[in-house]
């Protein structure tokens, strides 16, 4: 890390990058702050639903139409999906130079990863491609994020179905908490795919070139290219209340989507943590692979070991922090969840958090893992600050985050866009929108990655090696002022 890389930009930074993009909703008529109590059996691997493939969605009376057409993106999904959305190429990718580089530097280490290229790798497809043979080259399509269309293909085309529910196995993407499960269960891994493929990239992986995984799902959402409706500017249109979807608060997406990402990383840490239980060994996969047990570093904070230690590190300074060196859990799962959370919650998951950091090296136990998933499925309800006024959210947001620990800063960055869609959603002026975004934009310019000319070429750094948390703390702070000075819309 330090390196210098080609500009694509690191996962991490474009959570950071796309979150400028103003996502814009208005508060919720039906409620979807409370994620249903989900069962423990929801981690077990889904059974599975058969597969249809992209193909049968794209018939042009379905969902092939013309993407001029935006007055129901819903018609055009496929033709968007097909022609302008990164995830149909996600399968073309393992057939490219970088990922054969990844393999071969793989191929170093376990001698099986030289048997096969890429694109018939199983540590890769379980994540790059939804269906296998035939249809494996459709990439990540409809039914990796939809759920398998077998069970209702036909009935979901019938009368009633938006309120007949989804008893067959449609996943309810409306609902943050599930989207970003669905998709973190890639964007951070987690257990193999019904059919056996893993979903994890181990620190092997990253070492070997794979681009480091980050989630946050507004930035993300923002990212794609839209085949759904923008339910918040539909509502702005005047469109009846029945035509979309209710959405909820900003922040509160805000908050499902921690929650949600961070049930996924949870379960991502038990699949690692179920290799290590019982034996010295790791699993052997079916092609001969072994993926790691606890810990594997991909899922620690990168920074903890790949920089020198900052000044504000001096154990002696705060009696009681972790020894410097330790490394920590990845930030940007734990930061801010006493406000993504509601009362009660956040404790619970920061003794987690904490028993975990203490003994690092040992992996925790089945049934501490088990309390903490749980404590999220059935955290029910909003965030406990959800009813506060903006002015005084940010301010919790800034007070939370320590502006030294990168991750923690783009954390409050993400958790500020949201309050500031908020703020727009309740009927910020021209005038105060422009302020908030312009702070926004401040704040990203101080925690964006930094560049540098090398042979005629810019190139970027992909880890935060000249990173000021002075300035970082300056636009924190600037920021909460300029929600302060809000006049107060509940
Ligand atoms: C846990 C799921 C997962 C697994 C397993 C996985 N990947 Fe990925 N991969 C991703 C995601 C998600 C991205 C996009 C990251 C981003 O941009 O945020 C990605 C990006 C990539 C890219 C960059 C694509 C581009 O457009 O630049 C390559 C190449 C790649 N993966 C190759 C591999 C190879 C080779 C393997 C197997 C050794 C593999 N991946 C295993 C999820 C996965
Ligand atoms: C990467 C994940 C992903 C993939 C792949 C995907 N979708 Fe979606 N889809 C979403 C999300 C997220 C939403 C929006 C949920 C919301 O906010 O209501 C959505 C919404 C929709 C909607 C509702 C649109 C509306 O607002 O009225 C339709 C219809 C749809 N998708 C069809 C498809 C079809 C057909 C494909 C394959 C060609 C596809 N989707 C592929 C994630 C995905
Ligand atoms: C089946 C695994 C899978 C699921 C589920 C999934 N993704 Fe992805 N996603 C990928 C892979 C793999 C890539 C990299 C594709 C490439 O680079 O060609 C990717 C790329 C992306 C990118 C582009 C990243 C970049 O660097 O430009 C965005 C944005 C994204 N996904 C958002 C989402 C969202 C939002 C959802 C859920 C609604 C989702 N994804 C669900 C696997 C998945
Ligand atoms: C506990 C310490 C630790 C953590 C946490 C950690 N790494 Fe590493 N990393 C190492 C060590 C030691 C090496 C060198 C040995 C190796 O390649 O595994 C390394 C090597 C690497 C390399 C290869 C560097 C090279 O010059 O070839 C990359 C890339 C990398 N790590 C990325 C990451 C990312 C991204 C994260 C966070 C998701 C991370 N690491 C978290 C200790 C760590």
């Amino acid at each position: 890390m330090g390196r210098l890389h080609t500009p694509a930009l690191g996962a991490l930074l474009l959570a950071v990058a796309a979150g400028v993009a103003w996502a814009m909703f208005r508060p919720a008529p039906r409620s979807p702050l409370t994620p249903a109590p989900v069962a423990v059996q929801a981690r077990l691997p889904a059974p599975p639903r058969a597969l249809l493939g992209a193909g049968s969605c794209s018939s042009s009376g379905c969902h092939a139409g013309d993407p001029a057409e935006t007055q129901h993106p819903g018609r055009s999904a496929y033709s968007v999906w097909a022609t302008r959305d990164r995830h149909a190429q996600a399968e073309q990718v393992l057939h490219e130079g970088l990922a054969e580089k990844i393999v071969a530097a793989l191929a170093k280490q376990d001698r099986a990863f030289g048997q096969e290229p890429a694109y018939a790798q199983r540590a890769c497809i379980g994540c790059h491609a939804t269906a296998r043979d035939a249809l494996a080259s459709d990439g990540v399509s409809c039914e990796s994020c939809h759920g398998g269309a077998g069970d209702w293909l036909v009935a979901h085309t019938l009368p009633g179905w938006r309120t007949a529910g989804n008893a067959l196995g449609m996943v309810d993407l409306a609902d943050p908490f599930t989207c970003a499960q669905a998709c973190a269960g890639c964007h951070v891994g987690g257990l193999p795919t019904a059919d056996g493929f893993p979903r994890e990239v181990t620190h092997d992986f990253l070492a070997a070139g794979h681009p480091r995984l980050a989630f946050e799902l507004r930035s993300f959402k923002a990212a794609e290219p839209p085949h759904w409706r923008d339910r918040f500017a539909a509502a702005l249109s005047g469109a009846a209340a029945d035509e979309v979807p209710a959405v909820p608060d900003p922040f509160v997406e805000w908050a499902l989507g921690r929650r949600g990402t961070l049930h996924a990383y949870l379960t991502l840490l038990s699949a690692q943590t179920e290799r290590s239980v019982g034996t010295d060994q790791p699993a052997e996969l079916p092609a001969g692979h072994q993926l790691p047990g606890w810990p594997d570093f991909a899922t620690f904070d990168c920074y903890s070991c790949h920089r020198l230690p900052l000044p504000h590190e001096d154990p002696l300074a705060s009696p009681g922090a972790l020894p410097p060196g330790t490394p920590r859990l990845e930030p940007l799962q734990w930061a801010l969840l006493d406000l993504a959370t509601p009362a009660g919650q956040a404790a619970e998951l920061a003794r987690f958090r904490e028993t975990v950091e203490r003994q690092w090296w040992r992996a925790p136990s089945a049934q501490l893992l088990q309390t903490a998933l749980m404590s999220l499925e059935h955290a029910a309800g909003p965030p406990k600050a959800a009813p506060e006024t903006s002015g005084r959210l940010a301010q919790a947001v800034v007070a939370g985050v320590d502006p030294a620990i990168w991750n923690e800063a783009a954390a409050a960055f993400q958790a500020l866009d949201a309050l500031a869609a908020r703020a727009q959603s309740q009927g910020a002026s021209v005038t105060e929108s422009a302020a908030l975004e312009a702070g926004l934009k401040r704040l990203r310019a101080v925690l964006e990655f930094s560049t540098e000319e090398r042979s005629g070429q810019r190139l970027q750094f992909n880890s935060p090696h000249q990173f000021d948390a002075g300035l970082v703390a300056q636009e924190l702070a600037r920021l909460a002022k300029l929600f302060e000075s809000l006049p107060d819309r509940p």
